[in-house]
């Protein structure tokens, strides 16, 4: 297989750091999620993966985020909601190190972040973004994009690599598209090959680090069966390495997912936190969302035109 000449910044799923060992074990409560599996929830407020202290970032003069602060904790599946252009995306690209913050601190693990990614190699934790566009390599095909990392980084053998494809690619419901190029793609199966490319991991590694994977809006543009086979498949990931369902390999720590799909917030998150005019206005458990009192969780929810959201 040739060695790819592609700068590994571009990669859909950008995956930072590796190294160290998890050092704290939290303390855990299961609890019961609509797919009828269980699910490691943390009640252990020292076990902080990342948190964002009060940032803020603008963009050309216009203030997009202004004081967000939220922790993401080991074991927790996390959905960030709001408006279109509050800053979803770009506060998953500021936790992946993609974005520095113009001011307020991103803890990894406890310890401060400085700079972008690179910096973060002492801290144990890989943290991987799906982006919000699928972003694939146009010249490469299926089998090429989702094996990249593989190709580029394993010992795994371009046998074991195609398997491993194949696998991967079947998880998000694609079968015998390896060879095609993403141009023969549409949209909805472009983001599901993207997805595949985010999970697929190096089983011939002893240590396989913790990572906490960021999706921004894995299931926009797909139909709802597709939308529940990518939102088990985000559930599923993070349980095999915990719980020791399926396959060991994956050690998906936490997820955090953003997402407008209603499908998505009730099968794939625990917990919710509500952005709007650059701030976290709400937080709350996800059967908390349609119920709350909160007029702007009530309007978001209904999708109402009246209430304090304006376009
Ligand atoms: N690199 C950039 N340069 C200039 N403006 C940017 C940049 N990135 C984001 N913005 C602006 O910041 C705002 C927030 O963008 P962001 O993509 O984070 O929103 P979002 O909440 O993810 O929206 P959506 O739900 O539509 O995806 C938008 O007004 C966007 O135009
Ligand atoms: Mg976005």
């Amino acid at each position: 297989m040739a060695t790819f000449q592609t700068n590994a910044s571009y990669l859909n799923t950008i995956i930072t750091n590796a190294s160290l060992q998890r050092t704290t074990r939290p303390t855990t409560a299961t609890f019961q999620v609509n797919n009828k599996r269980s699910f490691r929830g943390c009640v252990s407020s020292n076990d902080v993966l990342i948190e964002c202290k009060d940032i803020y970032k603008s963009f050309e003069e216009k203030e997009i985020l202004r004081g967000v602060s939220f922790k993401i904790h080991d074991g927790e599946a996390v959905g960030i909601i709001g408006p279109s252009g509050t800053g979803k995306s770009t506060v998953l690209k500021i936790m992946a190190g993609l974005l520095t913050p113009d001011k307020g601190d991103v803890f990894i693990r406890g310890k401060k972040r400085h700079g972008l990614v690179s910096d973060e190699e002492i801290f144990g934790l890989r943290i991987g973004l799906v982006f919000q566009s699928a972003s694939l390599f146009d010249s490469l095909s299926v089998r090429e994009n989702v094996g990249f990392r593989l190709y580029e980084k394993s010992n795994m053998s371009d046998n074991e690599i195609e398997e491993s494809v194949r696998e991967n690619l079947a998880a998000v419901g694609l079968k015998g598209v390896e060879d095609r190029l993403p141009s023969e793609l549409s949209g909805g199966m472009k983001k599901r090959v993207a997805l595949a490319r985010s999970i697929i991991f190096d089983n011939t590694k002893e240590a396989i680090e913790p990572e906490v994977l960021l999706y921004d809006e894995p299931t926009a543009g797909l139909d709802p069966i597709a939308s529940t086979v990518v939102e088990d498949l985000i559930r599923s990931v993070h349980l095999k390495g915990e719980d020791g369902v399926g396959e060991v390999g994956h050690n998906i720590a936490s997820y955090v997912v953003v997402t407008h799909q209603h499908s998505t917030i009730k099968r794939a998150v625990d917990r919710l936190l509500f952005l709007h005019e650059g701030k976290v206005v709400w937080e709350g458990r996800t059967h908390e969302f349609t119920t709350s009192t909160n007029p702007i969780v009530k309007q978001f929810a209904s999708g109402s035109l009246d209430g304090p959201i304006r376009y």
